[in-house]
């Protein structure tokens, strides 16, 4: 069974490779490397101890994706694919829509001229928009407030789309929440380029030295410390994820949305005291103003992903600190 994993030398796709190829499936790596390395891709061979298909690929390109199609007995795809930079994505929007959408619409084009209809797709909990109760249920209205959250909304609803013009489609929604931690090797981790936007990069490079100090963006919220909650899940209980999605796709037909989180929110202030206590290091930080467009709490109901998967998460937010630590203090400047 051959897995096209889109955008699979990235944070996720690599640790979703190595649970993968842990369940028996083969897998091709089609990446642009425009937010990663191929050296990523080579850790994780060593990780799992056997070569990985790596195509060097734009799914911009569609003459591309057709030969990849064309060569290989591709069963599903997991479609990583995308930019993911929130604040980069109201600053060149057209970028993102074009890269994110042109590409998925391309690679749905060569699907179907295939006869691939199975997919799994990387969304996230941004869709919930800012008006929605938590914990967040499937069901509940979406929405988005930045060009990269519209990129998710609109591809779901795309997908939606695909599965009412064409019932022998399997297609899964895969709502993530906010992925930390690294592979338990520390050679494989999230390697953001320039200044971090998300929580733990910028811990870990203050806390290696690489910055000064961390903003926490606004102590007054209503939360119980006043920081922003958040689900955060460890990636490698994420990537274990896609490969239930995949097996759930196989068989069943139909479209689900699924959150992927542990159900369960943390506080700004808990990461960073999580992270000193568990690693024991000190990591400097200032309160500042709310960062725009944040909201208080986000957490997930994880009631869907258990009874579709069978799946829920096994790591602690201290397996998600240690992990990130151990990547980043031995790649303190990434790969
Ligand atoms: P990442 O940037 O590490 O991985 C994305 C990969 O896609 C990169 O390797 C990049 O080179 C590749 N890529 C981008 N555009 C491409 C194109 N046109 N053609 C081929 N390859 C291309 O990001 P990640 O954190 O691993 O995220 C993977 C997916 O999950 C993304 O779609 C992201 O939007 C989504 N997601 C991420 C998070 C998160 O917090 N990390 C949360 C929710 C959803
Ligand atoms: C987490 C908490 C911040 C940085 C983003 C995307 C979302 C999804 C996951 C892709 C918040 C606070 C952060 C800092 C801080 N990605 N924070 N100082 O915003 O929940 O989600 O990544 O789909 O779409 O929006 O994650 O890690 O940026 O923030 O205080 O320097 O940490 O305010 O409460 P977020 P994050």
């Amino acid at each position: 069974m051959a897995i096209l994993v889109t955008g699979g030398a990235g944070y996720i796709g690599t640790h979703t490779c190595i649970e993968l190829i842990r369940a028996g499936y083969e897998v091709i790596v089609y990446d642009n490397f425009s937010n990663s390395s191929p050296e990523a891709v080579r850790r994780t061979e060593e990780i799992v101890g056997q070569k990985i298909t790596l195509i060097e690929g734009d799914i911009l390109d569609k003459a591309r994706m057709q030969k990849v199609f064309a060569e290989n007995k591709i069963d599903s795809v997991i479609h990583f694919a995308g930019l993911k930079a929130v604040g980069e994505s109201v600053g060149i929007p057209v970028k993102y829509y074009h890269n994110n959408i042109t590409g998925t619409l391309l690679l749905l084009e060569v699907m179907q001229e295939y006869g691939v209809k199975k997919i799994v797709f990387s969304s996230s909990a941004t869709v919930y928009g800012m008006n929605n109760p938590v914990p967040f249920v499937e069901d509940m209205p979406t929405s988005a407030t930045n060009p990269y959250g519209w990129t998710k909304q609109m591809i779901e609803q795309i997908l939606k789309d695909v599965y009412v013009s064409d019932p022998e489609w399997s297609i899964v929604l895969l709502r993530y929440f906010n992925p930390l931690g690294a592979h338990e090797s520390g050679t494989i981790g999230e390697n953001p380029n320039g200044i971090p936007n998300n929580l733990m990069p910028y811990i870990t490079q203050v806390a290696v030295g690489k910055r000064e100090i961390l903003t926490v963006f606004g102590d007054d919220y209503d939360t119980p410390d006043g920081t922003g909650v958040r689900d955060y899940i460890h990636v490698m209980d994420l990537a274990d994820g896609h490969v239930q999605a995949v097996k759930y796709a196989e068989r069943h037909t139909g479209v689900e949305a699924v959150n992927l989180g542990t159900g369960k929110g943390f506080s700004v202030l808990e990461v960073i005291h999580t992270f000193e206590t568990v690693n024991g290091v000190k990591v400097n930080y200032r309160i500042a103003e709310r960062r725009p467009g944040d909201i208080a709490s986000c957490y997930a109901d994880v009631e869907k992903a258990k009874r579709l998967f069978n799946w829920e998460t096994k790591k602690t937010l201290e397996d998600m600190c240690r992990d990130s630590w151990n990547w980043q203090s031995k790649n303190p400047e990434g790969y």
